[in-house]
């Protein structure tokens, strides 16, 4: 079995490279390293890369014509609500043409897949009172990102429903974990508190730090994604979370006694297009067998050892 991980030198696609490769997998990486970086793939030995971007769509085309991968994982984007506010027109370009792209060459060319796995966000649920978010609550898609990740599951739907392809989209609330890439101002919170806390920076707080989260340790996530792909489920939406809801705020103090260290903070506006307050339900991961292995106390633990 082969298996195609666009992203997969970024922060959640390594781990995910790391799981397949030890499932036995061949795997193939297609990384433009914008955000992700070749050290994150351990195995490096027994895994194919592409340093190249997928938005190129002639070089897509001829690697799934020569890989003829059995999985597809797309999980290369432009990853924050707050960059594709800065830079919709190539937030787009990635995370919404660059999956249909992939998805039309795959129906017109009736190349065989085993699944299809889209990750979309859980932005797209806006700000709507409904809590913890469920896949079939309403959705209100506030940024451009949040427009991309919903209109493009509809499509990953609508494409194995329409034309029979083996489809699946899952809803990513707040991963963190090592490897994810502090360096930019767009970079996860989670990713940008270790940083400051590490090397004594000074943190931009958006907002009052009222304003909630579903964070999620990023092995969690990859069992979850397994259990997504082995229970070969078609059609369906999946959350993605731990389940439970804690304020930035929250995040701030838990990290600050887990790093033995204080925080420096530098107050600022909150961000445009921002969800104030995000948890999911994951009963319905819950029935493939997930569990939650990390609370957010032992995620951070584990996550501030390695930083
Ligand atoms: C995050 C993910 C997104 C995912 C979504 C699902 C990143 C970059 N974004 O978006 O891919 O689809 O969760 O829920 O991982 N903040 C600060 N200071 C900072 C950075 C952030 O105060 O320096 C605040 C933000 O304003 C926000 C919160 O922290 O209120 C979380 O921000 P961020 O980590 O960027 O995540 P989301 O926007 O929730």
């Amino acid at each position: 079995m082969k298996a195609l991980v666009t992203g997969g030198a970024g922060f959640i696609g390594s781990h995910l490279v790391d799981h397949l490769v030890a499932e036995g997998l061949d795997v193939v990486v297609v990384d433009n390293l914008s955000m992700g970086d070749l050290h994150n793939v351990k195995h490096q030995d027994e895994v194919t890369i592409y340093v190249e971007d997928v938005r190129n769509e002639k070089f897509m085309q001829q690697l799934l014509q020569e890989e003829r991968p059995d999985y597809i994982y797309f999980l290369a984007a432009v990853a924050s609500v707050a960059d594709s506010i800065e830079r919709p027109a190539e937030t787009h370009s990635v995370n919404q043409t660059a999956v249909f792209n992939m998805l039309e060459y795959i129906r017109r060319t009736n190349l065989p897949i085993k699944q299809f796995l889209f990750t979309s966000s859980a932005a797209v649920y806006g700000n709507l009172p409904e809590l913890p978010k469920k896949e079939d609550s309403r959705v209100d898609p506030l940024s451009p990102y949040a427009i991309d990740k919903y209109a493009t599951e509809r499509f990953v739907l609508a494409y194995g429903e329409l034309y029979d392809l083996p489809t699946v989209c899952v809803r990513f609330f707040n991963v963190y974990g090592p490897s994810q890439n502090p360096s930019s101002p767009y970079s996860g919170v989670l990713s940008i508190l270790t940083d400051c806390l590490n090397n004594k920076k000074q943190f931009t707080l958006y907002g009052d730090g009222s304003q909630t989260r579903d964070f999620v340790y990023v092995e969690d996530v990859i069992q979850a994604l397994w259990l997504i792909t082995k229970s070969d489920t078609e059609h369906e939406v999946f959350n993605i979370a731990n389940g439970n809801e804690a304020s930035l705020n929250a995040i701030i103090e838990t990290y600050e006694k887990v790093a033995g260290t204080s925080l420096q903070i530098k107050k600022a506006p909150g961000r445009e297009g921002e969800v104030k307050r995000s948890v999911a339900n994951i009963g319905k991961l819950i029935k493939l067998g997930y569990t939650t292995k990390w609370s957010l106390e032992a995620g951070l633990s584990k996550y501030w050892e390695g930083a």
